[in-house]
């Protein structure tokens, strides 16, 4: 572990000399090393734009808040850092997929789960599809909301659910 420890801290070393520009849209090739024993992996993970077909007036609501660019806020170092975790959507590292980050942000799966077996359910015709968190507890906010964040400010539940989009009725 010790070992494994200061090889990642070597490469996130090496890392951080690449300049940032070269660094996007993909993350330096070490990093895919640092992540061994093998490349993070989402299943049941579809990301936003997956839930925009049935849910477009939620998602245009989501998109407007801070949630939807947690990640603007980390520099190409602190994405390798324990920083990323609470700015970024199911595995708390970055994932990659065709050279895109689709797992940057706080997404809806951030919050409702992965929702692969909720579209399946949707797109054969149900009119309940379930297998989504329907309402997301306190304690799953508390995940992030706490201070183990460098710039917590405290948590409200009850006062803050009700922003992170509007909810149809
Ligand atoms: C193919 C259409 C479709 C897609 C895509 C879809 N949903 Fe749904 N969703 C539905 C339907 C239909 C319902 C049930 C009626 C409603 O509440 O709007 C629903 C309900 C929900 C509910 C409420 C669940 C409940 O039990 O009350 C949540 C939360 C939800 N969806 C989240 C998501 C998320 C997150 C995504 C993307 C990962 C997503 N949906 C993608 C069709 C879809
Ligand atoms: C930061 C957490 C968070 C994110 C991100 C988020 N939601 Fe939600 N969502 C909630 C909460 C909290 C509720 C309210 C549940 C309740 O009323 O108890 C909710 C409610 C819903 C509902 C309605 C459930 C119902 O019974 O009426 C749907 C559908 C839904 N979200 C879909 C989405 C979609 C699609 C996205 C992404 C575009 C998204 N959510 C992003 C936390 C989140
Ligand atoms: C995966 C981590 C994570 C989870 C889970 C999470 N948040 Fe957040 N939240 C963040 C981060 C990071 C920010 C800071 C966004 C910024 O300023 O860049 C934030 C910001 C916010 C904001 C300010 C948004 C704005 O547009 O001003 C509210 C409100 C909020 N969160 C409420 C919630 C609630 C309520 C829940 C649970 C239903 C929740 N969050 C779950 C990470 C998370
Ligand atoms: C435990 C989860 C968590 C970790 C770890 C974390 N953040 Fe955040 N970050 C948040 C949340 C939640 C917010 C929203 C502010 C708050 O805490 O209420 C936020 C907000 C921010 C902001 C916006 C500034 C502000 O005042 O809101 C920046 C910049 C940021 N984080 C950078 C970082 C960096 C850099 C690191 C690593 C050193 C980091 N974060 C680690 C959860 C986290």
């Amino acid at each position: 572990m010790r070992t494994h420890l200061a090889v990642h801290a070597m490469l996130v070393a090496a890392a951080m000399v690449v300049p940032a520009s070269a660094q996007e849209p993909t993350p330096p090739a070490p990093a895919a090393v640092a992540q061994a024993p093998a490349a993070p992996v989402a299943d049941g993970y579809v990301w936003a734009d997956g839930c925009k077909p049935c849910h477009g007036a939620i998602y245009e609501a989501w998109h407007e808040t801070k949630h939807a660019r947690t990640i603007a806020r980390l520099s190409a170092a602190d994405k390798e850092a324990a920083c990323v975790g609470c700015h970024v959507t199911g595995p708390k590292q970055v994932v990659m997929d065709g050279g895109t980050h689709v797992n940057a942000n706080v997404q809806c799966e951030g919050c409702h789960g992965p929702g692969k077996a909720h579209i399946e359910a949707a797109t054969s015709g149900s009119a309940k599809p379930g297998n989504v968190v329907a309402s997301p507890p306190q304690r799953l906010c508390e995940s992030c909301h706490n201070d183990r964040s460098p710039h917590y400010r405290g948590f409200f539940f009850t006062a803050l659910k009700g922003l992170v989009h509007k909810v149809p009725k």
